[in-house]
């Protein structure tokens, strides 16, 4: 299989983000609108400068979704959904394009409103199928890695709690620092450890929260990023994962890793020529939808050898000040995740944070940044994996 990449080839000109929360009083037009126009004026170009668009969303079926409210006179603009990992399938698309030449101009730009849908973790979304995939809700499920984890490892269930309940507090002390995020508040450690359960071990406070945002960003050739811009941040990989969707019935699957994130993470390390992630990588926004996620991928990504991601988590290596501070902005867990703006939401941190401009989040000299989206559930799932720089080479 070739996947070759388009290392350096693509770069991100201007970004925009809406603060992710309870919009009652704002549509998703509302939100598109004020997503696009951000980005616009972040890449100081306006909107009949943009060639196409891909509007990454799983509430609605078609370009006019996008088209209507930014009043396009006449672009193309593509729909696209690819569960959780919609948004950021939509910057791939995006980046694909102009790297290939058929447009110079290009917006992804991501958005979901769900707080007013009636969309709750605690339903079961699963359409019908043959009986096999089970029937349980996304807390329940992801909640499997947790035990699977702690026995694999030799944490006792305490131990364990602890672990997990510390993902949740380094997120919400960085969503804290985030004047975007849906909780900008700390949370104490005890309060998360006695959070009402969910789906044991998970309590409230391991899930990541319901809400409605956008975000948006826009790509041009690397060439012509400079026309626009001092600085820009070039694309260095995208890499995208299906998985054979087989765990949930195989007995060798054991639910403590996402083969389609190992996957993902190894093309995406190929394609940017990354030997050490733990060394290279100056920090990561990666899919906390619940925390034993997060602690799951820091070893399927590289960042721990496997079985000692959560003496990394007790060390604070993934904290702010950490050696490779992962979700610096707050993660899902802050922001909640409004499925199609998420991946957009993640690349928005590495935007601010490369540029020098998340103030009081701001890690000292980032080089190198990453992004992680999943949809699914373990043993089936895809996965996204970027790599981006704020230099080219
Ligand atoms: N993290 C932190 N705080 C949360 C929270 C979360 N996940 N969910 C709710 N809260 C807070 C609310 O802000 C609210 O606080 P307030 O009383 O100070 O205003 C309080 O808890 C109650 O909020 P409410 O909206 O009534 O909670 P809920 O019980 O309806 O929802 C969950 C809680 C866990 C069910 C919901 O957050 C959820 O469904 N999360 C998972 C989403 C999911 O599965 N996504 C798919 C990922 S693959």
């Amino acid at each position: 299989m070739a996947s070759n990449g388009i290392k350096d080839r693509v770069a991100i000109i201007g970004m925009g983000c809406t603060r992710f929360g309870e919009h009652w009083d704002k549509s998703v037009d509302d939100l598109l609108i004020d997503a696009a126009y951000e980005a616009y004026e972040s890449a100081g170009i306006a909107p009949e400068d943009v060639d196409a668009y891909w509007l990454g969303t799983m509430g609605s079926f078609s370009g006019l979704t996008l088209s209507t409210p930014l009043k396009i006179p006449y672009r193309p603009v593509t729909r696209v959904e690819n569960f959780c990992a919609t948004g950021s399938e939509s910057l791939r698309q995006a980046c694909y394009a102009v790297a290939s030449g058929a447009y110079d101009v290009a917006m992804a730009i991501g958005v979901e409103k769900l707080k007013d849908s009636g969309y709750s973790g605690l339903v079961v979304g699963q359409a019908p199928n043959d009986g096999t995939l089970g029937n349980i809700t996304p807390p329940a499920s992801f909640s499997l890695l947790a035990p699977a984890y702690f026995k694999k490892y030799g944490l006792d269930p305490e131990k364990g709690k602890d672990v997990i309940s510390r993902i949740a507090w380094k997120n919400h002390r960085n969503g804290a620092r985030n004047p975007k995020a849906q909780f900008q508040k700390e949370v104490p450690l005890e309060s998360i450890k006695n959070s009402p359960k969910v789906a044991d071990p998970l309590g409230i406070m391991d899930c990541s929260g319901v809400s409605d945002g956008s975000a948006a960003a826009i790509v041009v050739r690397a060439e012509d990023a400079l026309k626009y811009r001092k600085d820009p941040i070039y694309i260095k990989a995208l890499s995208f994962i299906a998985g054979p969707g087989e765990g949930p019935m195989s007995p060798e699957y054991d639910f403590t890793t996402f083969p389609e994130v190992v996957a993902s993470a190894k093309d995406a390390y190929a394609q940017a020529g990354i030997k050490n992630p733990r060394q290279e990588i100056s920090m990561a926004e990666v899919h906390d939808c619940f925390t034993p996620t997060e602690l799951v991928l820091y070893e399927d990504m590289g960042f721990s050898p496997r079985g000692t991601a959560w003496r990394d988590v007790m060390d604070g290596f993934f904290d702010l000040e950490g050696k490779l501070p992962v979700n610096p902005d707050g993660g899902l867990k802050s922001f909640g995740h409004p499925i199609g703006a998420s991946g957009l939401r993640m690349m928005y941190e590495m935007w601010l944070q490369l540029r020098g401009e998340a103030g009081p989040r701001q890690i000292d000299n980032p080089k190198l940044g990453m992004t992680h989206n999943l949809g699914g559930a373990p043993g089936r799932c895809v996965s996204f994996v970027s790599v981006v720089g704020r230099s080219l080479g």
